[in-house]
Protein backbone atom coordinates (compact mmCIF):
# COMPACT_ATOMS: atom_id res chain seq x y z
CA UNK A 1 0.00 0.00 0.00
CA UNK A 2 1.90 2.82 -1.29
CA UNK A 3 0.39 6.69 -0.24
CA UNK A 4 1.95 9.98 -1.91
CA UNK A 5 0.69 13.52 -0.86
CA UNK A 6 1.12 15.36 -4.07
CA UNK A 7 0.40 19.37 -4.89
CA UNK A 8 -2.64 19.37 -7.33
CA UNK A 9 -2.02 20.36 -10.69
CA UNK A 10 -3.83 22.66 -12.78
CA UNK A 11 -4.62 19.59 -14.68
CA UNK A 12 -6.23 17.90 -11.96
CA UNK A 13 -8.52 20.45 -11.28
CA UNK A 14 -11.34 18.14 -12.89
CA UNK A 15 -10.86 15.03 -10.45
CA UNK A 16 -10.28 18.16 -7.65
CA UNK A 17 -13.86 19.31 -8.60
CA UNK A 18 -15.35 15.89 -8.57
CA UNK A 19 -14.34 15.38 -4.95
CA UNK A 20 -15.25 18.71 -3.72
CA UNK A 21 -18.65 18.57 -5.25
CA UNK A 22 -19.05 15.14 -3.64
CA UNK A 23 -17.86 16.65 -0.44
CA UNK A 24 -18.48 20.11 -0.64
CA UNK A 25 -21.81 22.05 -1.70
CA UNK A 26 -19.15 24.89 -2.31
CA UNK A 27 -15.89 26.40 -4.08
CA UNK A 28 -16.94 23.12 -6.58
CA UNK A 29 -16.44 24.69 -10.07
CA UNK A 30 -12.91 24.52 -11.39
CA UNK A 31 -12.61 28.45 -12.05
CA UNK A 32 -12.72 28.69 -8.41
CA UNK A 33 -10.29 26.71 -7.61
CA UNK A 34 -8.19 27.98 -10.64
CA UNK A 35 -8.96 31.07 -9.09
CA UNK A 36 -7.63 30.10 -5.33
CA UNK A 37 -4.43 28.31 -6.97
CA UNK A 38 -3.56 31.78 -8.50
CA UNK A 39 -4.07 33.35 -4.77
CA UNK A 40 -2.06 30.27 -3.57
CA UNK A 41 -4.16 28.01 -2.17
CA UNK A 42 -2.68 24.91 -2.15
CA UNK A 43 -4.64 21.86 -3.04
CA UNK A 44 -3.09 18.20 -2.21
CA UNK A 45 -4.02 15.21 -3.21
CA UNK A 46 -3.88 11.50 -1.57
CA UNK A 47 -2.75 9.16 -3.80
CA UNK A 48 -3.04 5.71 -2.83
CA UNK A 49 -1.28 3.16 -5.73
CA UNK A 50 -1.48 6.27 -7.61
CA UNK A 51 -5.13 6.65 -7.28
CA UNK A 52 -6.71 9.93 -5.57
CA UNK A 53 -8.78 8.59 -3.14
CA UNK A 54 -8.81 12.42 -0.92
CA UNK A 55 -7.59 16.05 -0.71
CA UNK A 56 -6.65 18.61 1.56
CA UNK A 57 -7.00 22.77 0.99
CA UNK A 58 -5.93 25.40 3.26
CA UNK A 59 -4.34 28.93 2.82
CA UNK A 60 -0.95 30.59 4.39
CA UNK A 61 -1.80 33.80 6.07
CA UNK A 62 0.48 36.20 7.94
CA UNK A 63 0.39 34.28 11.20
CA UNK A 64 -1.73 31.17 10.60
CA UNK A 65 -2.91 28.47 8.25
CA UNK A 66 -6.79 28.28 7.60
CA UNK A 67 -7.75 24.57 6.88
CA UNK A 68 -10.71 24.89 4.30
CA UNK A 69 -11.31 21.51 3.62
CA UNK A 70 -9.78 18.03 3.85
CA UNK A 71 -11.56 14.95 2.69
CA UNK A 72 -11.33 11.27 2.10
CA UNK A 73 -13.68 8.80 -0.18
CA UNK A 74 -16.09 6.70 1.34
CA UNK A 75 -14.43 3.48 0.90
CA UNK A 76 -11.43 4.52 2.40
CA UNK A 77 -12.35 6.39 5.55
CA UNK A 78 -11.87 5.29 9.12
CA UNK A 79 -8.22 3.62 7.80
CA UNK A 80 -6.12 6.49 9.29
CA UNK A 81 -6.06 8.64 5.94
CA UNK A 82 -8.11 12.06 7.27
CA UNK A 83 -5.55 12.05 9.57
CA UNK A 84 -2.25 11.07 7.60
CA UNK A 85 -3.87 14.50 5.25
CA UNK A 86 -4.21 16.82 7.97
CA UNK A 87 -1.12 16.12 10.06
CA UNK A 88 0.42 16.86 6.73
CA UNK A 89 -0.84 20.75 7.36
CA UNK A 90 0.23 20.24 11.10
CA UNK A 91 3.76 19.66 10.36
CA UNK A 92 4.23 22.15 8.29
CA UNK A 93 2.22 24.53 10.47
CA UNK A 94 4.77 23.44 13.43
CA UNK A 95 7.78 24.23 11.29
CA UNK A 96 6.84 27.69 10.43
CA UNK A 97 5.69 28.16 13.78
CA UNK A 98 1.75 29.09 12.90
CA UNK A 99 -1.24 27.99 14.13
CA UNK A 100 -4.04 26.36 12.21
CA UNK A 101 -8.14 27.55 12.38
CA UNK A 102 -10.93 26.15 10.67
CA UNK A 103 -14.67 26.15 10.24
CA UNK A 104 -16.63 22.86 11.16
CA UNK A 105 -20.16 22.17 11.41
CA UNK A 106 -20.90 21.80 14.48
CA UNK A 107 -22.79 18.08 13.52
CA UNK A 108 -19.46 16.86 11.28
CA UNK A 109 -18.91 13.94 14.46
CA UNK A 110 -16.57 12.46 12.87
CA UNK A 111 -14.25 15.67 11.56
CA UNK A 112 -14.81 16.89 15.08
CA UNK A 113 -13.23 14.02 17.06
CA UNK A 114 -10.61 13.96 14.03
CA UNK A 115 -9.45 17.45 14.97
CA UNK A 116 -9.86 17.21 18.57
CA UNK A 117 -7.65 14.17 18.48
CA UNK A 118 -5.08 15.90 16.64
CA UNK A 119 -5.30 18.76 19.66
CA UNK A 120 -7.23 21.16 17.90
CA UNK A 121 -9.49 23.79 20.49
CA UNK A 122 -12.61 25.37 20.02
CA UNK A 123 -12.46 28.88 19.84
CA UNK A 124 -15.89 29.88 19.19
CA UNK A 125 -19.52 29.29 17.90
CA UNK A 126 -18.70 31.26 14.44
CA UNK A 127 -21.52 33.72 13.59
CA UNK A 128 -21.58 31.52 9.99
CA UNK A 129 -23.82 28.82 9.43
CA UNK A 130 -23.74 25.63 7.16
CA UNK A 131 -27.26 24.59 5.89
CA UNK A 132 -28.64 25.81 8.90
CA UNK A 133 -26.21 24.50 11.28
CA UNK A 134 -23.83 26.71 13.38
CA UNK A 135 -20.01 26.50 12.37
CA UNK A 136 -17.66 26.14 15.03
CA UNK A 137 -13.87 27.89 14.81
CA UNK A 138 -11.28 25.29 15.84
CA UNK A 139 -7.76 26.68 16.09
CA UNK A 140 -4.77 23.84 16.65
CA UNK A 141 -1.74 26.02 18.24
CA UNK A 142 2.15 24.48 17.88
CA UNK A 143 3.31 23.57 20.84
CA UNK A 144 7.45 24.98 21.89
C1 LIG B 1 -13.48 13.79 8.35
C2 LIG B 1 -12.78 12.79 7.43
C3 LIG B 1 -11.77 13.58 6.58
C4 LIG B 1 -12.02 11.79 8.30
O1 LIG B 1 -11.24 10.97 7.44
P1 LIG B 1 -10.91 9.45 7.78
O2 LIG B 1 -9.82 9.03 6.88
O3 LIG B 1 -12.15 8.64 7.80
O4 LIG B 1 -10.37 9.58 9.29
P2 LIG B 1 -9.25 8.66 9.97
O5 LIG B 1 -9.44 7.24 9.58
O6 LIG B 1 -7.91 9.27 9.72
O7 LIG B 1 -9.62 8.80 11.49
C5 LIG B 1 -9.04 9.79 12.29
C6 LIG B 1 -9.94 10.08 13.48
O8 LIG B 1 -11.15 10.68 13.02
C7 LIG B 1 -12.24 10.23 13.84
N1 LIG B 1 -13.19 9.49 12.98
C8 LIG B 1 -13.02 9.06 11.72
N2 LIG B 1 -14.14 8.47 11.27
C9 LIG B 1 -15.04 8.55 12.26
C10 LIG B 1 -16.40 8.12 12.40
N3 LIG B 1 -17.06 7.51 11.42
N4 LIG B 1 -17.02 8.37 13.57
C11 LIG B 1 -16.39 9.01 14.58
N5 LIG B 1 -15.09 9.43 14.49
C12 LIG B 1 -14.45 9.20 13.35
C13 LIG B 1 -11.64 9.35 14.92
O9 LIG B 1 -11.30 10.15 16.03
C14 LIG B 1 -10.40 8.85 14.25
O10 LIG B 1 -9.38 8.51 15.13
P3 LIG B 1 -9.35 7.04 15.83
O11 LIG B 1 -9.50 6.05 14.71
O12 LIG B 1 -8.01 7.02 16.47
O13 LIG B 1 -10.48 7.05 16.76
C15 LIG B 1 -13.79 12.01 6.54
O14 LIG B 1 -14.81 11.50 7.35
C16 LIG B 1 -14.44 12.84 5.42
O15 LIG B 1 -13.90 12.91 4.32
N6 LIG B 1 -15.59 13.48 5.70
C17 LIG B 1 -16.30 14.28 4.67
C18 LIG B 1 -15.64 15.62 4.46
C19 LIG B 1 -15.60 16.41 5.73
O16 LIG B 1 -16.60 16.53 6.43
N7 LIG B 1 -14.42 16.98 6.03
C20 LIG B 1 -14.21 17.72 7.25
C21 LIG B 1 -14.73 19.08 7.21
S1 LIG B 1 -13.66 20.13 6.32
Amino acid sequence: MKTEIVPASLKQVYSLKVLLKTFFSYSNQPEKIKENMKKGHSYYLLNLNGKTIGFIHFNELKSFYRLNGVAIDFPFRGQGFGDKLTKFLLDKAKKSHKSVTLLVDSGNESALKLYYKLGFKKVRVSKRTLNGSPLLLLRWTPKN
